[in-house]
């Protein structure tokens, strides 16, 4: 292993920060990784695994482990349904790509999210209709007080929209190594019923997709919608879409009756958070090398050079001024560092 000082984690994280890990160590086994558990040099410790949800705002002074697990091995195929296990370094984009590949059904849906398979199952990764937890089997994750490998099953997990275990009472104390996937190998549960996917295959054509079809669809729409992060720094959704109560809602559509909203249960509506901030006059503004993106207001941009702070900042504008004018609160989904 090789501990490396001084490194520009700018590449390290989608939103293109340049902060510097004072500490360094690229990870290729789970044999590494206990160990440097078991190394007093560096009592401190920070997990870096695909950098795509977070916001650097100083440089890191504690060590900085960069998950290079990878692999992917299929565990048992049954009927219609297999169990593929991937390393967490896995690129999730690349490993979705080869699930089709393998005419393996489940993660067409989640296309083209940036990050790494094994800080998916963290704030269990959604788009277009689908959860990570629709196809999640299990999880292998590290204890850092034990240094023991446990299993965690779907139901442990206890998923939510961007939320599971990994983001409450585990947080911190676990390193996520491996996911288990359940996928199918013939008749797919296909999952067509999102407005834009529903458009986009009528736009190619398609009347009866296969899940070649619906992964297309779902990368043409986030080509269009989200910036690439390779061309342009971003985290995807800085924020959560809101969670308001039904009477909240209804006060709210005396002055904006054309309020979008999604009924999660008889009291609670979703709210996109993307229209609030559209409303609120923040979409497609710029601040110097940084703002908030043209085509879909939920992402905040580096157009280069930002610094974390400003970026951090500009989305406490928006937090402040979307509270003023609705009385709701944006809570931040990307994690602040
Ligand atoms: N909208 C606007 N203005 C905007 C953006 C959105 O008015 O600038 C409104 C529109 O009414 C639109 C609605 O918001 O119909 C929903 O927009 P969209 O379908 O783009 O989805 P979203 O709620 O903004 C969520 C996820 C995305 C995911 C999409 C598609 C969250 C926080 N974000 O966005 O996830 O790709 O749905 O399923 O739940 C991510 O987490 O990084 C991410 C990109």
């Amino acid at each position: 292993m090789h501990f490396l000082q001084n490194i520009s984690l700018k590449s390290f994280n989608t939103f293109a920060i340049d902060v510097k890990a004072k500490h360094f160590v690229s990870v290729h086994s789970i044999d590494d990784l206990i160990s440097i558990y078991k190394l007093d040099t560096y009592p401190d410790k920070f997990i870096l695994g695909g950098g795509s949800n977070m916001l650097l705002t100083k440089d890191i002074e504690a060590l900085v482990i960069h998950l290079n697990l990878k692999g992917i091995s299929v565990k048992s195929l049954l009927n219609n349904q297999v169990l593929v296990e991937c390393l967490a370094g896995e690129n999730w984009h690349e490993f979705v790509l080869w699930t089709l590949d393998q005419d393996f059904g489940g993660l067409e849906n989640l296309s083209l999210i940036p990050g790494n398979v094994g800080t998916s199952p963290i704030q269990n990764i959604g788009a277009y209709g689908v959860e990570l937890k629709d196809s999640f089997h299990s999880c292998t994750a590290l204890n850092l007080e034990t240094l023991e490998l446990e299993t965690f099953s779907n139901k442990e997990c206890a998923f939510d929209y961007r939320n599971s275990i990994f983001k409450q009472h585990a947080k911190g104390k676990y390193i996520i190594v491996s996911v288990v996937f359940k996928l199918t190998t013939n008749n797919h549960n296909l999952n067509t019923n999102y407005g834009a996917i529903k458009t986009e295959l009528e736009k190619m054509s398609v009347r009866q997709p296969s899940i070649h079809d619906i992964s297309k669809a779902v990368i043409a729409i986030r080509e269009r919608k989200l910036p690439n992060p390779k061309e342009i720094g971003n985290s995807g959704s800085f924020f959560k879409n809101p969670i308001i109560k039904r009477a909240q809602l209804e006060e709210l559509q005396v002055n904006f009756p054309d309020i979008p909203h999604y009924v999660i249960s008889n009291e609670e509506i979703k709210v996109p958070a993307g229209w609030l901030i559209e409303q609120a006059g923040f979409k497609g503004k710029t601040f110097g090398n940084y703002g908030v993106h043209k085509k879909q207001a939920l992402v905040l941009v580096n157009y280069g050079g930002a610094k974390g702070d400003d970026i951090l900042k500009l989305s406490q504008l928006i937090q402040e001024t979307v509270s003023r004018i609705f009385n709701i609160h944006l809570e931040a989904e990307v994690n602040i560092i």
